[in-house]
């Protein structure tokens, strides 16, 4: 039976010292000195021995298991300092880099709506936001816009179901506007709108402003005048405003809105198409129709609306050559715009 303790003790020290982590150690020390691990095992024989050889055997046991356990006390020790300085070592952090202070900043988006706003409220315009789940009643048929005309083909509109859609343009707040203000009346609003377009040049998600002024005897002329100015703030002193005819359905009559390049000041460049005009927004004298649904006598109001896209006033300002650029969050783009 001594024979026997030696020969576990020696296998015991052996794996002792193969063991190369604290888990493994911990598995080697509950196969030989655990409940029913070898050495307890091996004890059960000592029944069969002589009563006088048991004290002596028992001996030999407790002095051989105590000497086993100060050496996986020592090599417990061991590995557990050796698996600290490991796991210290990949968790180290080099606190003296400096890579400097990242500040955030405005969207270029958000800082140009913010500017536009700005320079319409300095103007005595109230801000108004409508929702951006529409009816069809406010996107369409109020403007003037009825079911199955031809000029819904101008939007491709996102519907929801229902009498719901997202809608298709800032319009919409117009109407909803007029119901609650009787005239005179300046507003903008400027927010999300929402087609079913896709391309270099389109995103189905981008933003307008809208902006609606009522009044008795309200012309073509103040209109002129209102843009001129926010032509000359936005694109430069020396911008030319240029109206051309066109045709909305909740405007008559309607025009199409240019600014003279600031690029290259009317000569033609690769912005303008060669053309030297940037067509900017649409506009026109309210519809007599429209301000009738809202409410308003158009015999004794007039007005005028216009509405322009605001990421691509923000594209013109800042020479940015694709929409996408806008939406895509690209950490390298955004920080450009401080
Ligand atoms: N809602 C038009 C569009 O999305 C833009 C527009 C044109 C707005 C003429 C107006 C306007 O208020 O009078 O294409």
């Amino acid at each position: 039976m001594e024979e026997q303790i030696e020969r576990l003790a020696r296998e015991c020290r052996e794996e002792i010292s193969a063991a190369g982590s604290e888990n493994a150690l911990y598995a080697v020390r509950v196969k030989f000195l655990g409940k029913s691990g070898l050495i307890s095992e091996l004890m059960k024989g000592m029944r069969n021995l002589a009563p006088e050889q048991r004290p002596v055997m028992g001996k030999i046991v407790n002095e051989t298991r105590a000497s086993l356990e100060a050496e996986f006390a020592a090599k417990g020790k061991q590995l557990h300092e050796k698996e600290l300085a490991e796991k210290l070592a990949s968790e180290k952090i080099d606190i003296t880099i400096n890579e400097g202070s990242r500040t955030g900043r405005l969207h270029p988006l958000s800082a140009v709506r913010q500017r536009l706003v700005d320079f319409f409220v300095s103007m005595g315009f109230d801000v108004m936001d409508g929702p951006e789940v529409e009816t069809d009643y406010y996107n369409f048929e109020a403007l003037n816009v009825p079911k199955d005309h031809p000029a819904r083909d101008m939007q491709d509109t996102f519907f929801l179901g229902g009498n719901l859609l997202l809608r298709s343009q800032t319009s919409a707040s117009q109407v909803r506007y007029m119901e609650e203000h009787k005239p005179p009346l300046k507003m903008i609003s400027p927010g999300r709108v929402f087609r079913n377009d896709d391309d270099a040049t389109h995103s189905p998600v981008f933003h307008q402003l809208e902006g609606l002024v009522v009044d008795r005897g309200i012309t073509m002329c103040d209109l002129k005048g209102i843009l001129d100015e926010f032509a000359k703030h936005f694109f430069g002193k020396d911008t030319k405003v240029r109206f051309r005819p066109s045709y909305f359905p909740f405007t008559e009559p309607s025009v199409e809105v240019d600014v003279s390049c600031a690029m290259c000041h009317g000569k033609g460049c690769k912005i303008c198409k060669g053309t030297g005009w940037i067509e900017i927004l649409g506009a026109g004298i309210v519809n007599r129709k429209v301000l009738r649904t809202c409410g308003i006598d158009p015999d004794e109001y007039t007005g005028f609306a216009f509405g322009f896209g605001i990421d691509r006033i923000a594209n013109i300002i800042h020479g940015i050559p694709h929409i996408k650029l806008l939406y895509e969050n690209d950490i390298r783009f955004l920080e450009q715009f401080r």
